[in-house]
This record gives C-alpha cells, structure tokens and sequence, in this order.
C-alpha cells in the first residue's frame, strides 16, 4: 500500500524538521519527505508521482491543523507477559500503545518466569511478532530471577534481543554485582538501565515521607532512598565507563545529581522521568487513593518543579511511561498491601503536550524526548521519519479535549490516578510500518 500524508505540521528533530510537509510513504517505510514553500500547500499528487512511488492506487491522509510525528518510543513499559496475562499481554499493552500514539516498546523483564534467559526472550519476541500491534524490545533482566546475585547471561539474551538489561521493579543492591553488570553493559555496547532505590531505607514505605504521611498514617519513602542509590551507580558508571540509564527520576535532588554528573563528563550518564511526576504530587494519595500509588512515589511540588528544570536543562534525556498495569481487584485492597504502578501508554502523550504549553518544552523538545533520545539510547532505528525507516507515525490532534475514562482504555490496567481529568491532545491516526489505525 502507498499513502500520502498530506499538508501536516510534521516535528522531527532527527532531521530538524519543524514545518510543514507531505510525507511519501510505500512498502511499509517512509519513502520522502517534501517540505512545503512557506504557507503554500502543496499541490496534488500526480501520474509520473505516483509512478515513483511503484504502485497504483494512492491513498491520501489530509492532516492539516494536526501534528505529524514519529510514532513515540517508550523506554519503559510493563508487559506482564509471560505469566501476568491477567493484568496485560503483549497484545492488549501494544494496542494501548499504539492508541497513545507509541509504536516502539521497551519491556521490562519482571515477568513470571522473569526474563532472564535467552528462551523467555524468545518467547517475547516470537509472541510480540505475532500478537503485538507494534513493535517490541525486551528489556532482560540484570539478575538471575531479579534477586540481586548472581548476573544473568546477558551476551546469550543480547543475542535473542535484548536491548538493554534492568532488574527493573528492584535495584541491584549489591555493588560488587552492579559494578560487573556496567562491565558487562560496556562490553555489550546497550545500556544497564537502573531501579534506583535503596531497599533498607526504603523498607515498607508506600508513599512519599513528610509531612502528608504521617497525617495519612502511611509509612514514607524519603526522596534520598532514590539520591542514594544515583549517586553509587555514577560512581560506578565513572569507575567502569558502563552506560548508564537511570529510571524513573522523581526527585529534585536526583535531578541535581545527575545534572552534577553529566557536567563532570566522567560518567555516561542518561535518565529518564514519567508523565506522572511532573503532572500530580503526593496530594493523589489523599483519600488512599492506590491509583496514586507508584514506586518511586509521587513526590512535592518542589520535586515537580526539579523535574521539570532537569527536563528543560537537558539533564532529563527521556519522557517514559513506567506503564505498570495492575489489576482492578488488587488495586482495591488496602493501601499497604496494593501493588504499585500507573497504567501510563494512554495518557503520556496528552500530559507531556502541557510542558509545551508551560514553555518548558519546545514541540520539537518534546518530540526528542518521546522518540528520538529514547531510541537512541535504547540502540534501535526509530523515533524519527528518515526517509527508509520503518513508517511508523502518528497525527496529534493537539487541540482535542477528552476526559480521561480509564473503563475506555485498551490496556487491560486500568489504573490511573488521571481518570475523569480534563486533557488535550490525542493521536487521530497511529502508522505502524505503514498500517493505519484510526481513532474515533
Ligand atoms: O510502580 C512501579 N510498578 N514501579 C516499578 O518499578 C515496577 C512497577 C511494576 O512492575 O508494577
């Protein structure tokens, strides 16, 4: 199939595009992009055109009025398959993906068994080409069964696809095992992409500490259980040279560290934050609410803004969702026995778009982090519209209001503590290697 997408504001920074342009696309993979004069739209298509494009029929998407972006790449996300089919399957989390406009996923390795050997990989990459509506890279685990201990074979799960290697759910506590696993990571040349929490300050917390916990009665999460924890893996990133990715950033003060690193230029530092910890605070938690309850936890107002700094400055590389599918009955039960996470893919986008808004972020800006930084670091060829890759695309509508409805989502988590707020900003169409899903 042949298509057009014709007269949109196409944004992408891998070729400093920010404009208005048509894109050709044939076999599945972006063919050309054609730059309009400014404010002209282009004219139509014609024969000896779509000659060139080697086939007959032509169809035509007119996006005018819409952003036209490379389908987003999340860095972080929860698959639950194998083993967790009944909070999310490789097919349902894809689906909610692509309707949020991701068309690259990264999946953690916290499955059952845990992805920690060249079989489950296997089984997720065979299971992900036939099931899955976009495409998928597991994420394999550091540790033999996330324990911490002994490494897993990292070079075999490379081989069947892998990545990059995260104990992700749980840090690796033990330095010696963190320090052989960026070894490892350097020697691989992918990234070793840290939980960063200290386990024995953090013990038996479930939300923020201060102020707000104890009125609640909950046990607190200090901010510096995550700083600690930064601060050991970039001394460990500086004295192996291992390519460091630090996940879910929270705090203002992880921010300042890893700002502090990436300034010194010894370590190869990168990091990422979520949509959650710039949007909401610890206030969510008001009312027990469990779709509120996330680890790391939503932190203050001043982290909120710290985050937001680090996502302005640079020194955040990437905007990842951490989507943590839970299901309804597990989430119902109390609050300290609640599983922890947010069903994230299908709202990331419409609360990132509010950045630009706050002129935190530029469009572009926006765009670096949800596709291009992601895929880079991550070693893939994606998150940009490079005439030959893959077509994957998405049309925003950035204007669209909705009202979060979680019972409307196509994961099958629906855990939000975004559910009935009053958002912008929604993908019209979704291109995965040139297939169109239209959204209603
Ligand atoms: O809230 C979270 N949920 N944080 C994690 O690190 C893991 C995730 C999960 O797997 O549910």
């Amino acid at each position: 199939m042949n298509l057009i997408i014709r007269n949109g504001h196409v944004i992408d920074p891998s070729q400093d595009i920010d404009g208005l342009c048509d894109i050709l696309i044939g076999d599945g993979k972006i063919a050309e992009l054609r730059r309009h004069k400014a404010g002209v739209r282009n004219k139509k298509i014609n024969a000896g055109e779509r000659g060139e494009m080697n086939a007959g029929e032509v169809q035509t998407i007119d996006a005018a009025g819409m952003y036209v972006l490379p389908g987003l790449v999340d860095m972080h996300v929860h698959l639950r398959e194998p083993g967790f089919e009944y909070k999310e399957t490789i097919k349902s989390g894809t689906y909610a993906a692509i309707r949020g406009g991701i068309t690259s996923v990264c999946c953690m390795p916290n499955t059952k068994p845990v992805n920690d050997n060249a079989s489950v990989t296997e089984f997720i990459v065979r299971n992900a080409a036939s099931e899955g509506a976009c495409s998928v890279f597991p994420v394999g685990a550091v540790t033999k069964g996330q324990k911490g201990e002994e490494l897993a074979e990292m070079g075999m799960m490379r081989d069947a696809g892998c990545v990059a290697f995260s104990d992700d759910g749980r840090p690796v506590m033990d330095s010696l095992v963190m320090r052989r696993a960026l070894e490892y990571s350097k020697i691989l040349g992918v990234p070793l992409i840290s939980h960063c929490e200290d386990l024995v300050l953090a013990a038996g917390g479930v939300m923020n500490e201060g102020l707000l916990s104890v009125t609640l009665g909950l046990k607190g999460i200090p901010g510096q259980a995550e700083e600690i924890m930064i601060s050991r893996d970039i001394a460990l990133a500086e004295l192996t040279g291992g390519r460091l990715h630090i996940a879910h950033v929270s705090t203002a003060g992880s921010v300042a560290l890893i700002r502090a690193a990436k300034k010194r230029g010894i370590a190869r530092v990168t990091a990422e934050t979520c949509p959650h910890y710039f949007s909401i605070t610890e206030k969510a938690v008001e009312g027990y609410n469990t779709n509120a309850k996330v680890n790391p936890p939503l932190r203050t107002e001043k982290d909120v803004e710290g985050i937001m700094e680090g996502l302005a400055d640079g020194t955040l590389d990437v905007i990842a969702t951490d989507h943590a599918p839970h299901h309804h009955d597990e989430k119902m039960g109390e609050f300290d026995l609640a599983p922890s996470g947010i069903s994230g893919l299908e709202t990331a986008i419409s609360l990132s778009i509010r950045l630009v808004e706050k002129g935190v972020l530029s469009m572009s800006g926006l765009i670096e982090k949800m596709a291009l930084n992601p895929a880079r670091i991550m070693g893939i060829d994606r998150g940009s519209l490079r005439p030959g890759l893959p077509a994957d695309v998405v049309i925003l509508d950035h204007k669209k209001q909705y009202r979060v409805d979680a019972s409307r989502f196509l994961s099958k988590g629906k855990n939000t503590p975004f559910d009935g707020m009053l958002l912008h900003g929604l993908p019209v169409i979704t291109l995965v290697n040139g297939k169109v899903y239209t959204w209603d």
